[in-house]
């Protein structure tokens, strides 16, 4: 290991920036977060850097190490042994100061979801496989980190079109549990607009949470839509029995 290590991390605010080189002495263990706190405390004290837990679970501290989606306390530094480390905002979203996003546009999202709607009062039963289902979207820190990836988002005005990966599986978490009575599928089909993703599983391979979004939550919503819409004797025996339909609740999870 060298003695130091070299970043260049973004600098600026909505109007413009540029990358600012620093260097900081290297530590073992040391990771990003790490590196740019050793940068505050000593040449920067004004370089704006978002963190709560420094333990990957409260999902603050999302940035791009080397134009990867990355949560910053998270990853080392040696990993980019070598190499000069690049450190900027997530692209998806409008910077407010150097490495902190906006990201309350996701909360407005969120708000678009209808909650869960128990057929039944609680407490009810649950097979074990649809308790797993569920509780690997339940692992969620809501970093963004998959919509920064994601190439819909990234183009900022695909965010008028597309809920996002994070979503997706916000979504599979509600349609996927058993007790649950409401219809997301004509939400899917139209104003989430789950037809843009088009499963490339760039989102599923930055979580660091290991959630399978595409094949766990994208793909299965996918199929529901499919059903309701597309399928025709599926749509003949629903109008004959005059029932709403669930078609899909049984799609296997693909296991981590
Ligand atoms: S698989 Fe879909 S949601 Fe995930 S990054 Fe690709 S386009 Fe976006
Ligand atoms: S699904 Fe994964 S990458 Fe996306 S917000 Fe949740 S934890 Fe982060
Ligand atoms: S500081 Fe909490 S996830 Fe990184």
């Amino acid at each position: 290991m060298s003695d130091e290590f070299t970043l260049k991390v973004w600098r600026g605010d909505k109007s413009g920036g540029q990358e600012v080189e620093y260097h900081v002495p290297a530590e073992t263990g040391m990771v990003v977060l790490d590196a740019l706190h050793h940068i505050q405390h000593n040449q920067a004290p004004d370089l704006a850097v978002r963190w709560n837990c420094k333990a990957a679970h409260c999902g603050s501290c999302g940035a791009e190490v080397n134009g990867q989606p990355k949560l910053l306390c998270k990853t080392r530094m040696d990993d980019y042994a070598g190499e000069t480390v690049s450190v900027r905002p997530m692209q998806t979203f409008p910077v407010i100061k150097d490495l902190v996003t906006d990201v309350s546009w996701n909360y407005q999202v969120a708000k678009e979801i209808p909650l869960l709607e128990p057929t039944s009062p609680a407490p009810f039963k649950m097979q074990q496989i649809d308790a797993d289902r569920v509780q690997e979207f339940h692992r969620c820190i809501e970093c963004f980190l998959c919509q920064d990836t994601c190439h819909v988002l990234r183009n900022h005005e695909g965010q008028q079109k597309y809920f996002g990966p994070r979503f997706m599986a916000k979504i599979a978490e509600f349609e996927m549990h058993p007790m649950d009575g409401e219809d997301r599928i004509p939400l899917l089909a139209h104003q989430a607009g789950l037809n843009m993703c088009n499963v490339t599983k760039c989102c599923t391979e930055v979580c660091p949470q290991h959630i399978r979004i595409t094949d766990n939550a994208i793909i299965p919503l996918k199929e529901r839509v499919a059903d309701r819409y597309y399928d025709p004797i599926k749509i003949l025996l629903r109008r004959l029995g005059g029932k709403k339909g669930e078609p899909g609740k049984a799609n296997t999870p693909v296991a981590n």
